[in-house]
């Protein structure tokens, strides 16, 4: 019997989910002899049934783009945005997938597309995920597609702003995404050499920054690159979040708020973490000090080799477990392979840095200043 699959991409556009698409497609097309059609924007295009035909010709010449050619969307199916109000769209999603008469539905994404792709599972649908973003913080698989791209971006940006730096005798504050995870400042700032990371996992004191960065200024140098994550946090704050979770009423079960992450209890004010952190670097080292925020410019562009590699290796493993009838599951990256990993063990669950991750201490071993 021919099986017929959706495939859609949601949250955040990375490098490599075109290459994923092209896997998962040209796989279950060509190889297994399976039809397939794209859901655009994520899942608000399953819900509004507005399809992309993928059916060999719209495969090609996709390998190396950026973006997703189907569009994405950080709507969630259980609070959709729907005429002025936030609307639990799950049964009309259900429906739509029957209509289309699909066997499976894929879905790309990081954690949030995990946690939605669980409850349509929840919902008796047949959904497979792929782990992408940037920020690496999938649990329970090796990497994520698009932090390779990322990191090789986020550290050219480190190197350009070595020269300027040291030209000008200033500090520089470089802002690297990463949500609540410090995977690409961390990673980005050890390639690049930068003489601080400050990441989310490891609450920083203003002044150990500040007196690493003057003592490179009485050994004769004196200029400082700061590569910041932009949930990184200090103690300060650390204390004051963990101590506002104290006073919060207890939930249901009798337990308080996760403590761990710290910067997971709040929003976070990004750029103006950055911005102020640069003010106070310049007030406690006498340096002036300079602002660079990479933004979106880490999640552009054309995807890595091995991002390209990682998602095609995701992609095609995909389409073998939807021809074994395997699902309810994510496609990790295990060693040189995959493995399917359920979603429930996957869905909730934000991989951080351990602080003493073997990359920190290696960071620590070159004498980078890691805000503690
Ligand atoms: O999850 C990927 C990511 O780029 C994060 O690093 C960042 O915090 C977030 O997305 C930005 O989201 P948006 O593109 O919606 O502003």
């Amino acid at each position: 019997m021919t099986k017929y699959i959706g495939i859609l991409t949601s949250g955040g556009d990375s490098p490599g989910l075109n290459a994923a698409i092209r896997g998962v497609g040209k796989a279950s097309l060509n190889h297994y002899g399976m039809h397939i059609i794209g859901f655009r924007d994520g899942f608000r295009g399953l819900m509004e049934n507005r399809t992309m035909r993928l059916d060999g010709g719209q495969l090609s010449d996709i390998l190396t783009r950026g973006g997703t050619i189907l569009g994405t969307s950080r709507d969630k199916p259980h609070r959709m945005p729907v005429g002025g109000k936030v609307l639990d769209m799950t049964d009309v999603i259900v429906g739509n997938y029957h209509d289309n008469h699909l066997d499976a539905l894929v879905c790309l994404g990081g954690g949030g597309t995990q946690k939605n792709a669980l409850r349509l599972k929840e919902k008796g649908l047949n959904v497979i995920t792929l782990p992408k973003t940037i920020d690496n913080d999938v649990a329970m698989t090796d990497t994520t597609f698009g932090f390779d791209t990322a990191l090789g971006i986020a550290t050219e940006a480190i190197d350009r702003l070595h020269s300027t730096a040291h030209s000008h005798h200033r500090i520089i504050v470089v802002e690297i995404m990463g949500h609540r995870a410090g995977w690409l400042a961390l990673g980005a700032g050890i390639a690049g050499g930068a003489d601080v990371i400050l990441i989310p996992e490891i609450p920083y004191e203003v002044e150990s920054v500040a007196e690493a960065i003057r003592e490179r200024s009485r050994s004769g140098k004196p200029f400082s690159i700061v590569a910041v994550a932009e949930g990184a946090i200090s103690m300060q704050e650390h204390l004051a979040m963990l101590a506002a979770q104290d006073k919060k009423p207890k939930t249901k079960g009798g337990k308080k708020g996760a403590a761990i992450p710290p910067a997971h209890a709040t929003e976070i004010q990004y750029a103006d973490h950055t911005l102020r952190l640069a003010k106070k670097l310049e007030q406690l080292t006498g340096l002036e000090a300079r602002v660079t925020i990479l933004g979106h410019l880490q999640r552009g562009g054309i995807p890595s080799a091995a991002d390209r590699l990682l998602a095609t290796r995701l992609g095609t493993a995909c389409a073998d477990l939807i021809n074994e009838g395997h699902y309810g599951v994510m496609v990790a990256a295990k060693g040189d392979g995959t493995r399917a990993v359920k979603l429930d063990d996957v869905a909730g669950k934000v991989k951080t840095v351990p602080p003493d991750h073997p990359w920190v201490e290696s960071a620590r071993r070159v004498g980078t200043n890691m805000g503690d």
